[in-house]
């Protein structure tokens, strides 16, 4: 189910029309489908029916309050990885007893708020960190259940930038130290170490390197229960791939074969910290064209969107297919274009070489797939306004964050008291 197509023409965010939205918040602005919120997590959620499951909706890939609501009333638990993260979800309505704490530098301070607020894992990235949670549990009186993120040396097979398995990547604790620092764990106060958790990437579109990451960690889950350790739950991370171009990424129903190939023999408490696959395709960012520039070239169709808005483009060369939010009837002439923003760097490109119809300036166009990663990554650079969010469900939408004014964004700053 796609949210997001045209009826009569028109581009509809489920029963709404997308133009309606924007003459009453204005260009640009994010729109969030509520179905395809509730779709994507039925579907992830029902994949594992048949597990003792919990689903922490990773907070990072789209952290606004009305969307974890959303999939909070679902059953969705959440994966934190600050306290500003961990204070979003709580804020939202997500119990206690589904929130996760993953990062790989958690403060003292962060942990301490953690702890007091009784969340159900903190994962423990390194051995240093281990240490500052005990100590910090004693501090409090607190125990905390904790799980110890594992790095299995696998590449993701994604962008560079967004792998997280290889050795040579910041993450975890390499998986041949494991049985060592859970040795360790056992000896401190304060800890009680439950779980064993990895993450190698996301957009992963393919299974394997899962299935081998998940495979090394079933041996060390046999290794761990021999050295007597009460191994009860894995945290299998998030890191399943959407369509953003061409991609055929696995259905939640083929990797919950795998997971259950690989690991099911063990009898834990799965957890999972799926994010994009959740909010990706449920997001659209919504931009009017400014101005339609031939070049020499290149025709730039100049739009009022840009890469502190959605970065994704700039940062990892990232594909969003774009739609105009009129349908362009099949005899219209389509010439070559790029769509681009007004900041003044030439990495501020959302799309390259688009077969695009003429536009005109004020015609509007939506940018796909832009829910999970989007408005988290967005910035006020060049001192642009950060961009309204809304939240659509059925025909009902609602502003579930508003445009600031620039009187706000100038408040943010203050004079030295020598000027
Ligand atoms: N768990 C951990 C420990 C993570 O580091 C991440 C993502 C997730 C779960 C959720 O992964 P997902 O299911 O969304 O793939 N800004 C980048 C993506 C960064 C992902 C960081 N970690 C992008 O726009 O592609």
């Amino acid at each position: 189910m796609n949210p997001f197509v045209y009826k009569n023409g028109a581009l509809h965010a489920e029963d709404v029309a997308v133009a309606d939205i924007a003459s009453a918040v204005g260009t640009p602005f994010y729109c969030y489908s509520t179905a395809g919120l509730v779709q994507r997590y039925t579907d992830f959620a029902n994949a594992f029916s048949h597990n003792r499951a919990t689903i922490c909706y990773a907070v990072k890939a789209n952290g606004n309050l009305a969307v974890i609501r959303t999939l909070a009333a679902l059953g969705a638990g959440a994966d934190v990885v600050s306290e500003g993260e961990l204070r979003r979800a709580l804020a939202a309505g997500t119990p206690t007893d589904r929130i996760v704490f993953s990062g790989v530098g958690k403060s003292r301070a962060e942990l301490a708020y953690a702890l007091t607020q009784g969340i159900v894992q903190i994962n423990v990235e390194s051995e240093p960190e281990l240490e500052a949670l005990s100590e910090t549990c004693v501090a409090l009186d607190k125990t905390a259940s904790i799980g110890v993120r594992v790095n299995p040396d696998v590449d993701a097979q994604t962008h560079a930038k967004i792998s997280t398995g290889k050795a040579e990547n910041k993450f975890g604790i390499d998986i041949t130290r494991a049985p060592a620092v859970f040795a360790r764990a056992r000896d401190l106060p304060g800890v009680n170490p439950v779980s064993v958790a990895v993450h190698i990437g996301s957009q992963i579109t393919d299974l394997t390197p899962l299935r081998i990451a998940f495979g090394h960690l079933a041996s060390l889950v046999d290794r761990l229960r021999a050295d007597g350790h009460n191994i009860t739950r894995l945290d299998l991370g998030g890191g399943l791939g959407i369509r953003y171009e061409d991609e055929t990424p696995p259905t939640p129903a083929e990797y919950a074969a795998m997971v259950n190939e690989t690991l099911g023999h063990l009898d834990c408490h799965l957890m999972f910290e799926p994010g994009r696959v959740l909010v990706g395709e449920a997001g659209i960012l919504v931009t009017s064209v400014l101005y339609d520039k031939p070049g020499e070239s290149r025709r730039f169709v100049i739009v009022d969107a840009a890469m502190n808005d959605l970065v994704r483009p700039s940062m990892y060369d990232a594909y969003h297919g774009v739609l105009p939010i009129r349908e362009t009837s099949s005899d219209i002439m389509l010439s070559d274009a790029d769509i681009v923003g007004p900041v003044c760097e030439t990495g501020d490109t959302f799309a390259r070489h688009r077969a695009m119809p003429p536009v005109d300036p004020g015609d509007m166009l939506a940018i796909l797939s832009a829910g999970a990663y989007g408005a988290v990554m967005s910035s006020t650079y060049n001192a642009r306004l950060l961009i309204p969010e809304v939240l659509v469900n059925g025909d009902a939408f609602a502003v579930v964050r508003a445009r600031p004014s620039y009187d706000e964004l100038l408040k943010l700053d203050q004079f030295a008291d020598w000027q």
